[in-house]
């Protein structure tokens, strides 16, 4: 037999899907989501017994007090969209051009309300408070997570719960993880300042140009040679720049890059190593180096009890064959800072939204990408589920 909290997640699935294509159509991109913040705010203030806050012009937060004492469970939304223009033919495609939730997180918000919904009407039998996040700016460094975290909104809270709707996994299915599960995402810039001249004459001149090449090589060194096989780590120099001319050697070159990691040990000595490398080759050719390391989103590391917990409810829901147990995944998320800013326990979970009959295994990120609207039930589900275990709503 279903719980109440079963039937109102059945039930919620029309209002879900009439917020998200909402959401959809009215896109928008990274620490701009004020018309977005304004519509959730508004349909959280429909909802009774919800304290509806707005610690940043482009973030929201709703907060359901139950009528017993007991734990604080937080949940959180992203809501950002991406900048790039939707070609997808979908009829509720984004109207505003150039930006587009080709990742999905008008899912999660919409997502989000339902939950919020749910538990504004089942607040008599809550034991403890739900905190719903509605975050903005995922996808760009530095993120409204550590924003959001700065404003408080995590004071008193016991538990965290994020989810990612994702199109490398079926619909129906949970990818769940213990530990480590997102990289860390970094960036680094180096220059490398030498004495420009004619080419034909470099014995009179410092070329940057030679001793960047020697550089962009001698990183992946960092991969294979100074730490373990088994770790995983990739090292990726997207950028360079030098030179305006094909007779003339320039005086400077800029090298620009990404790290993923998954190690906090490792992390920390990537600036160094970073440094040894350039410095040393520079050294060697009679050229300087300024090497500067931005440190991007930490990894998103699942507490093992609460996704325990996460698993207990997924095969209580859905059975245990709708459990994926997943290995690390390459992109940063945010979620990342609710918890290790703070010390309070997460979980983080995929949601799958891959369905063939339906096209929906498009990648993330892609101007075509659409989403199957029935993994907005799965997901709703799992934050329903752990709110209702959580806070013992029975
Ligand atoms: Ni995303």
């Amino acid at each position: 037999m279903s719980s109440v909290i079963e039937e109102k997640v059945k039930q919620l699935q029309g209002d879900v899907i009439t917020w998200r294509r909402y959401l959809h159509q009215h896109a928008e991109i990274s620490f701009q989501e004020y018309a977005t913040s304004a519509y959730i705010e508004n349909e959280l203030k429909k909802m009774e017994g919800m304290t509806v806050s707005r610690p940043l012009p482009t973030g929201v937060i709703g907060v359901i007090e139950g009528a017993y004492p007991g734990k604080t469970i937080a949940l959180r939304a992203d809501i950002d969209a991406l900048p790039m223009v939707e070609d997808n033919g979908l009829e509720f495609a984004s109207v505003n051009t150039g930006a587009m939730h080709s990742c999905a997180h008008d899912g999660h918000a919409a997502m989000l309300l339902g939950v919020a919904k749910i538990f504004s009407e089942e607040r008599a039998k809550m034991h403890g408070k739900l905190i719903c996040i509605f975050q903005h700016a995922e996808e760009l460094p530095p993120g409204g997570a550590v924003e959001m975290v700065e404003k408080g909104v995590m004071e008193g809270v016991d538990a965290i719960f994020g989810m990612h709707l994702s199109s490398n996994f079926p619909t129906g299915t949970f990818g769940v993880k213990s530990g480590v599960l997102t990289s860390a995402t970094d960036g680094f810039t180096i220059k490398v300042f030498g004495k420009g001249g004619h080419s034909s004459m470099p014995e009179q001149c410092i070329d940057p140009v030679t001793t960047g090449a020697q550089i962009i090589m001698a990183l992946q060194n960092i991969k294979s040679r100074f730490v373990a096989a088994s770790e995983t780590l990739v090292f990726s120099v997207c950028k360079v720049h030098c030179g305006d001319a094909y007779n003339i050697i320039p005086g400077e070159m800029v090298i620009e890059g990404s790290v993923r990691s998954f190690s906090k040990e490792i992390r920390e000595r990537l600036p160094q190593w970073i440094e040894q490398i350039a410095s040393g080759i520079a050294a060697a050719n009679g050229a300087t180096v300024e090497c500067i390391y931005d440190y991007g989103y930490a990894s998103v590391v699942n507490d093992p009890e609460l996704t325990d917990e996460a698993r207990e409810v997924l095969t209580k829901w859905f059975g245990k064959e709708s459990i994926l147990e997943i290995g690390l995944l390459m992109p940063g998320e945010d979620f990342s800072a609710f918890t290790e800013l703070t010390g309070v326990p997460g979980c983080f979970v995929e949601i799958g939204t891959a369905n063939d009959e339906k096209g929906t295994r498009v990648n993330h990120h892609n101007p075509k990408y659409i989403m199957d609207e029935d993994a907005l039930y799965y997901g709703t589900a799992f934050f329903a589920g752990m709110v209702e275990k959580e806070l013992e709503v029975y």
